[in-house]
């Protein structure tokens, strides 16, 4: 029996039967395992009407030895042959995964699967790799990273669309599949791949659940399905465009990790294992000890409208209000007027900068402020001067009219000359200008994936990720934002090579809280992108206080994203007050541990909680149905230390402004709230004393 451990858990997988099955994953077993204990128990009773032995089913379930459920791996050859029978063929430790070989000579097929368990946090990575040993071409159809089973059948997908993403919903898995599929050629809004199953009505500090993730920024599938015999499976893979991947001889294809985590206390239960996991492993702890700088970006203060001037002003401003970074946002480049033309483009416009950025970005540093720029690297308008001069460097099928997207087609990254053409523009600019920051956008569906004939999806995907390796590797110090018409490209790849993600285009902060919750269940805060946006604002029309506009957006990493200039000498006071407050909770907001509270219908809460005390934020999406608010339960304090109480809101009506108790008081009997209207916040900061 092989045996990983890690973050208060241990998991068994057995391979006597010269199948690996995941024999055990729970809390930490004793160093000494009963193996012949887990064994008797996994085994199960076969009914009537199936094969003899039932259903074949382990971490990597087959047709060919008799598994009538969803297969993790589905291939054909030319000559018919489809049907595969791994056997256990060996397995080692390497570093601290695990990984099991099987092999089916008569196939062709070697497929390794890796399993680690992070020792820290508890979360698992599983991941297979096929290599083709047979003396012809094989055709992969569909691979799953493992097959995992299930123990509960309440099934949490996270999805939404363009400026409401992250948005979740429950459904029972009865018979039969749940399959989640995002064929846009980026993570996508509507199907990213996070999933939770857990015990019916799990809640956000109760419950069995197991949270999925499949780090992948192109085309994906996550599936649920409750088999035959009752028992029931989740597989995560890449989805394939027909005929996509076909191996030669000796090739190998891997897929990518499927993450999972095992709770015991519900979705903040997994966050707890999550967060540690993308602060250390993910991020490879780079973001550690590096205060998140207030953005400002300049998207919704003046959309295309470069001008000098109003640049300056607006930096001068976001200065004064205690920004500590400038983002240069779309329409800087030559052409850029409105989004139909120039991308592909990457020289400054000499209309509106006539001398280069130069100018700009002496100004910006001269106020103490990092220049950051926005580029969006793997698109080109059909009206760019890249286009005019290569009009086939985009992905496309021959003879074939693609549907545009926002105006613009994909580049064909996976062709040498292409990529190399836009990494010299890019680095071009980062070698010619102090430029600390870019958020890199990506604007539009794939479709017509195709390359010199071939479908191409999977290595468009590989390509994007190598564009941004090679510019990170060629300028280091350069942070990168992860954007994708808002949240579309927020996975664990993805992040692997970036420091932020732009989780949405909607900064009205009724619709962000719902954002930012869906968001946090995997991600930590300070990868969160959180924007103090206009009123009224400009995705939904409502009218929010800069308060509330202001508090949603502190509990990320924050910025402002607004024509400041606009904003009454009273807001820019408040906003600056609140940017001081961030920056003052800035190690506890991103080092501490986030926990949601369950918050009546209507409202939306949360805390982070550090060693030196806690922040506390509740917030009123719609009107009190009651002429009073329950008291706020905390959860995650030190039961025996006590706390200053702080409410930073002002409200009338507040039944307390500032008290201390203990952190069991507060667990127990809660914080009284004031009366709030819709759009109405109230923040509380709690010092140990
Ligand atoms: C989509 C992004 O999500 C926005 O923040 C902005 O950068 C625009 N693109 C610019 O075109």
């Amino acid at each position: 029996m092989l045996r990983l451990d890690g973050g208060g858990q241990t998991m068994l997988l057995n391979s006597r039967a010269g199948r690996p099955t995941l024999a055990y994953w729970g809390p930490a077993l004793p160093a000494d395992i009963d193996a012949a204990a887990v064994e008797a128990l996994g085994a199960r009773a076969v009914g009537g009407g199936q094969l003899d032995a039932g259903e074949a089913f382990d971490l990597f379930p087959e047709a060919g030895r008799g598994f009538t459920g969803h297969p993790a791996l589905a291939l054909s050859r030319e000559n018919g042959g489809f049907v595969t029978q791994l056997a256990f063929a060996g397995a080692r430790a390497e570093g601290e995964d695990q990984v099991i070989v099987l092999a089916d000579p008569a196939a062709g097929v070697e497929v390794s699967l890796r399993i680690g368990l992070d020792p820290g946090s508890g979360v698992a990575a599983f991941r297979s790799r096929l290599v083709n040993t047979g003396a012809d071409p094989l055709r992969i159809d569909w691979m799953a990273a493992a097959a995992l089973p299930l123990a509960h059948d309440e099934v949490m997908l996270w999805g939404g669309r363009w400026s409401l993403e992250f948005q979740t919903g429950r459904q029972r898995l009865a018979d039969g599949l749940i399959v989640k599929d995002n064929r846009t050629g980026r993570t996508s809004h509507h199907a990213p791949p996070f999933a939770v199953v857990g015990q019916p009505g799990f809640g956000e500090a109760h419950g069995e659940a197991l949270g999925v993730h499949l780090g992948w920024s192109g085309d994906a599938r996550l599936l649920f399905e409750r088999l035959r015999d009752g028992r029931m499976q989740a597989q995560g893979g890449e989805l394939f465009l027909p005929g996509e991947l076909t191996l030669a001889p000796g090739e190998a294809y891997e897929t990518p990790i499927l993450y999972a985590a095992r709770s015991e206390a519900g979705l903040n239960g997994l966050s707890d294992r999550f967060h540690p996991f993308v602060r250390r492993r993910i991020l490879g702890g780079r973001l550690a000890g590096k205060p998140r700088p207030v953005n400002f970006n300049t998207w919704e203060a003046i959309y295309f409208r470069h001008e000098l001037g109003e640049l300056k002003a607006l930096a001068d401003l976001a200065a004064e209000v205690g920004a500590e970074r400038f983002v240069l946002d779309d329409g800087w480049f030559e052409g850029r007027d409105d989004d139909t033309t120039s991308l592909g483009d990457w020289r400054p416009d000499p209309r509106k900068y006539p001398d280069g950025l130069g100018p700009l970005i002496d100004h910006v540093r001269g106020l103490g402020l990092e220049f950051g720029l926005w580029v969006e690297p793997e698109m080109a308008n059909a009206a760019s001067q890249l286009l005019a001069a290569h009009p086939d460097w985009t992905l496309h099928a021959e003879g074939r009219r693609q549907p545009l997207g926002r105006g613009q087609y994909v580049l064909d990254l996976t062709r040498a000359e292409v990529a190399e053409a836009i990494f010299a523009q890019l680095d071009a600019l980062l070698a010619a200008h102090p430029i600390g920051y870019l958020k890199w956008d990506m604007n539009r569906d794939l479709t017509h994936a195709a390359s010199h004939g071939r479908p191409a999806s999977h290595r468009q995907t590989l390509a994007a990720y190598a564009l941004i390796d090679r510019l990170r590797a060629a300028h280091p110090a350069v942070e990168i934002e992860s954007c994708a018409s808002g949240g579309g490209r927020a996975d664990y790849e993805v992040l692997k090579r970036t420091d932020r993600i732009w989780t949405s285009d909607n900064n009205d902060p009724l619709d962000r809280q719902s954002i930012q919750r869906g968001f946090s269940v995997f991600f930590p805060p300070e990868v969160m992108g959180a924007h103090v946006g206009p009123s009224p604002s400009h995705t939904t029309g409502r009218r929010t206080s800069l308060a509330t506009r202001a508090w949603t957006a502190l509990f990320g990493h924050m910025g402002i994203e607004a024509d400041v200039r606009g904003f009454s000498d009273a807001e820019r006071a408040q906003l600056a007050e609140i940017i001081a407050l961030y920056k003052q909770h800035r190690a506890l907001l991103h080092g501490g541990r986030m926990l949601r509270l369950e918050a009546e219908p209507g409202a939306i809460a949360f805390m982070v909680v550090g060693a030196a005390g806690a922040l506390v934020s509740y917030a009123r999406l719609e009107t009190m149905r009651h002429a009073g608010l329950a008291p706020l339960r905390l959860a995650g304090l030190d039961p025996d230390a006590r706390y200053r109480i702080r409410l930073l809101t002002p409200a009338r009506n507040a039944p307390l402004g500032t008290a201390t108790a203990t952190g069991r008081l507060l667990e127990v009997m809660g914080l009284p709230l004031p009366l709030l209207g819709p759009g109405g916040m109230a923040v509380f900061h709690l010092e140990r004393a």
